[in-house]
């Protein structure tokens, strides 16, 4: 009997396990709730590019080929990816004509440059649609991995990428997006958000939270093994702690938040290890204190740069006498936090 090669055993289940983690899908209200919060002039004209998006399963491809015209899109590029032990097989759209399944199953670029209305009446009509553009879909030579030198090629063609990508790459995934400059709206776990590399975006100003609450996880289309925890018409769903992160502007990010809370010594206790005071619920701010805050993450949900100055987080903020750590009162580690300071002096 032949002996298995243990390197690339170890890939099969490395691969595995990322696809447990990556393989849930956006449903299209949430995307739907979420778009509608970013002014249409910045898509007008635009290449919006899902390079995590199988047509046949993705609701952002539907998404942007139903609201394509209105939109003023110039084109939409979506590819497939096959690298993934699931690829193809989670949540395919059917021929209602001759129950086929519709999809290549290889890797292959979508490019949508033109949108009948008509074409796009019902569900049914879009299946339609979707089958005839992806018969003439152009294969792809490798798997169709965002970072392939041919996916990177149509990056670089892209004005905005809009997509839920796999968690297990987040990093990589928006080191690549920033370093060609491209603008942005995806979905993070929001864990991604105390990783050290995408906080130092946060504090930047060069990433945000998107319109939606942060409270609550989002639920995501998810029949990965049976990995699901209800089922609401029909469509098995999980629950995960996600968010959408971007570099879009939207209203949110100008509200100002009423403070109302007077600073005393006593209500906001200093760190042990770190000069700050500890303000435990974000709408607790004091509206007279101006020195360094700490503020728990749901603090981003209320984030206006105008108002506020966001000076890093916990675990690597210079100044943490314990580097690494979180921040201790009367040496108790406390929950993770971020240091903000007041930009204003109106209350
Ligand atoms: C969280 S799922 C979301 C799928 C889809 N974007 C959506 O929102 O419904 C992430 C997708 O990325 C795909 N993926 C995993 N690794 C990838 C890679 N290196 N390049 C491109 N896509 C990848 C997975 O197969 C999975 O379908």
């Amino acid at each position: 009997m032949p002996r298995r090669n243990t390197s690339s055993a170890n890939v099969t289940l490395q691969n595995a396990k990322r696809a447990k983690k990556d393989e849930f899908y956006t449903q299209l209200a949430d995307i739907e709730n979420e778009l509608r919060h970013y002014h249409r002039a910045r898509f007008q004209g635009k290449v919006v590019y899902c390079n995590c998006d199988d047509p046949c399963e993705s609701k952002f491809v539907e998404y942007f080929v139903r609201n394509f015209n209105a939109l003023g899109l110039k084109e939409l590029i979506a590819t497939v990816f096959t690298g993934s032990p699931v690829s193809g097989t989670q949540l395919p759209l059917f021929d209602t004509e001759t129950n086929d399944q519709i999809g290549t199953g290889e890797a292959h670029v979508l490019r949508v440059k033109r949108v009948k209305n008509s074409d796009l009446d019902d569900v049914g009509s879009f299946a339609e649609l979707l089958k005839k553009r992806l018969r003439k879909a152009k294969k792809l030579n490798g798997t169709g991995d965002f970072r392939s030198p041919e996916c990177v090629a149509l990056l670089k063609e892209a004005d905005i990428v809009v997509t839920n990508p796999p968690f297990s790459l987040f990093r990589e995934y928006v080191a690549q997006l920033v370093e060609y400059r491209k603008k942005f709206l995806i979905i993070g776990n929001k864990n991604a958000i105390t990783y050290k590399d995408v906080f130092v975006l946060i504090k930047n100003n060069t990433l945000w939270t998107g319109y939606r609450n942060f409270s609550g996880g989002m639920w995501f289309i998810s029949d990965y093994e049976g990995k699901y925890e209800k089922t609401v018409n029909g469509v098995k769903i999980i629950n995960v702690p996600a968010i959408w992160l971007t570099n879009l502007d939207h209203s949110k990010r100008h509200e100002r938040l009423q403070l109302y809370k007077n600073y005393t010594a006593e209500a906001y206790p200093q760190y042990d290890n770190y000069d700050a005071i500890e303000v435990s619920k974000t709408a607790e701010i004091p509206c007279d204190y101006y020195g360094a805050m700490g503020v728990p993450i749901t603090f981003l949900d209320k984030y206006n740069p105008e108002q506020f100055e966001i000076l890093g987080i916990d675990r690597y903020i210079e100044g943490n006498q314990t580097p690494n750590k979180r921040f201790m009162i009367s040496g108790t580690e406390i929950y993770a936090r971020i240091i903000i300071k007041r930009k204003d002096t109106t209350q």
